[in-house]
């Protein structure tokens, strides 16, 4: 069993619920009733970890600027914040050595950063999929000419069409970018052999690591190894430290040719009039006064997973993938997109509908009938998810026009239920019995579509959010200008 000690507390995966910041928070449902939150929604973003919570509140009273500071906690800090680029570079198996961490926003953020630091000539290729989250997509269609390998049947990228594409574009080929894990369907892609591929081909591999980052060990494997992956990017706030860092991973001599991306204070030795000499990474690549806290919560929380071990979070979410998928399965109307055998391949995603609903209508009755928290639409990956929907070029025309025309009534999507390692039976228990009453249409609410938005709102369901929260719904101070002035 593998145990960790996360501020007194030792525990295995199976103790992790209990370190959920707000595990019990109760949430106000349409009958008048309340109950504690069912949270589904882990692939968007993940609640905090205790662990995360009391790094901060011990590392605040010597909290301080760092890298540029002489004063004792100046230094102390530096020292914590450095210490945090390792502890996320150790966490992917990165040769420290030879490559550095990069602390940005956020996955986003990092990849275009990537991008624009790749310096594209006219003509370079990049290679990515049709599976992909916009994020590792539109970054590298910014700067290079893109191809797009397709999709099979069951949702997988097309892998002896990427494999002859990568061998059909050598020499032209830069990059090869390819998501750990599907946001939509949780696929998990072979990111070594594509490594190898793609290497074989003097070109270099990107993984979008967003969304495996939280559920499986990475090991980017030494820097001489053919299926050694080049750079890497995760988000902390989907591996329970929401405090606003992306980690992106790299060699050092990558970084250390050409210009950062961002300038200004911190990525220089020293400026004259004319000139700027540039500093090593990452502090050449991390521009102005960093996210000091949001570094040592992500180190924070790859100790806490590190510690509980990868393999543990693996085989818990893989267990309670199969509870949910056989759940789901046994629900009449339901149809289930993506691979549901074979989960070893799969993170915890379940992306479905409800045959003849809306899927923000389901997503609206979940949230304000069961105070269970999933999330509906096409996800930020809006190729990958009209594949699967088999939407016809003349459907997707159609669609288009009327959301250019402001209204998104019509807007395609699914619904996607998606597991943390803290999740656990009951929680899909309470997602199954809510699909149940759906699809038996014994939901009491009378829901209105908003065309702006496409989404759905219970009639009668007014909260007051303050009552939960006294930070929502405050006035803000200031003058109101009006639209004259
Ligand atoms: C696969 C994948 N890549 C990239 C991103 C972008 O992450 P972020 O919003 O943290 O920049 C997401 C977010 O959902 C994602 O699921």
């Amino acid at each position: 069993m593998h145990t960790t000690v996360t501020g007194g507390t030792r525990t295995g995966v199976e103790g992790l619920r209990r370190e959920i910041v707000g595990i019990d928070t109760l949430v106000p449902l349409l009958d008048g009733t309340e109950r504690p939150y069912v949270f589904l929604d882990n692939a968007a973003s993940t609640p905090a970890l205790r662990a995360v919570m009391r790094a901060i509140e011990e590392f605040l009273p010597w909290y301080s600027g760092v890298h540029r500071g002489t004063g004792f906690k100046s230094v102390l800090a530096t020292g914590v914040f450095d210490a945090a680029h390792d502890a996320v570079g150790r966490f992917v198996g990165a040769d420290l050595a030879r490559n550095t961490v990069v602390f940005a926003k956020n996955t986003t953020e990092c990849v275009n950063r990537l991008s624009n630091r790749f310096c594209f000539r006219k003509g370079d290729v990049v290679i990515t999929t049709m599976m992909e989250h916009h994020s590792n997509d539109l970054p590298w269609r910014k700067n290079a000419r893109v191809i797009h390998i397709g999709i099979t049947a069951d949702g997988h990228p097309d892998l002896a069409a990427m494999k002859a594409a990568i061998a059909r574009e050598k020499g032209n080929l830069r990059l090869v970018a390819v998501s750990g894990a599907s946001n939509i369907t949780g696929l998990c892609s072979p990111v070594h052999d594509i490594a190898a591929w793609a290497h074989a081909a003097g070109a270099k591999i990107f993984v979008d690591a967003a969304q495996l980052a939280p559920h499986r060990a990475i090991d980017m494997l030494p820097d001489d190894d053919p299926r050694h992956i080049d750079f890497l990017a995760l988000s902390a706030h989907k591996m329970y430290a929401p405090f606003g860092t992306g980690a992106l991973i790299g060699a050092k001599e990558f970084f250390n040719a050409g210009d950062p991306d961002l300038v200004g204070g911190g990525v220089v030795d020293i400026v004259t009039l004319d000139r700027a000499v540039w500093n090593r990474p990452p502090h050449k690549e991390e521009a102005g006064s960093p996210n000091v806290i949001g570094g040592v919560a992500l180190a924070a929380a790859v100790r806490v997973l590190g510690a509980v071990g990868m393999d543990a979070v693996a085989a818990h979410e893989q267990e309670l993938l199969a509870y949910g998928y056989a759940r789901l399965k046994k629900i009449r109307k339901i149809i289930l997109y993506g691979p549901t055998d074979h989960l070893e391949e799969k993170v915890g995603v379940m992306a479905f509908n409800i045959e003849g609903m809306h899927h923000s209508l389901v997503a609206a009755i979940l949230g304000t009938e069961g105070g269970i928290g999933v999330r509906d639409g096409c996800f930020c990956a809006h190729p990958y998810v009209k594949e699967l929907l088999h939407v016809g070029a003349e459907d997707d025309r159609v669609f288009t026009a009327e959301v250019l025309a402001g209204n998104k009534s019509n807007m395609p999507g699914m619904v996607r239920a998606s597991l943390g390692c803290y999740n656990t039976r009951e929680d899909i228990d309470a997602l199954a019995a809510m699909l149940e009453r759906v699809v038996g249409g014994a939901y009491r609410g009378t829901y209105e579509q908003d065309p702006a938005t496409g989404a759905f709102h219970a009639r009668g369901y007014d909260v007051d959010f303050s009552r939960y929260c006294s930070l929502a719904g405050q006035p803000v101070p200031g003058r109101i200008h009006s639209e004259a002035s």
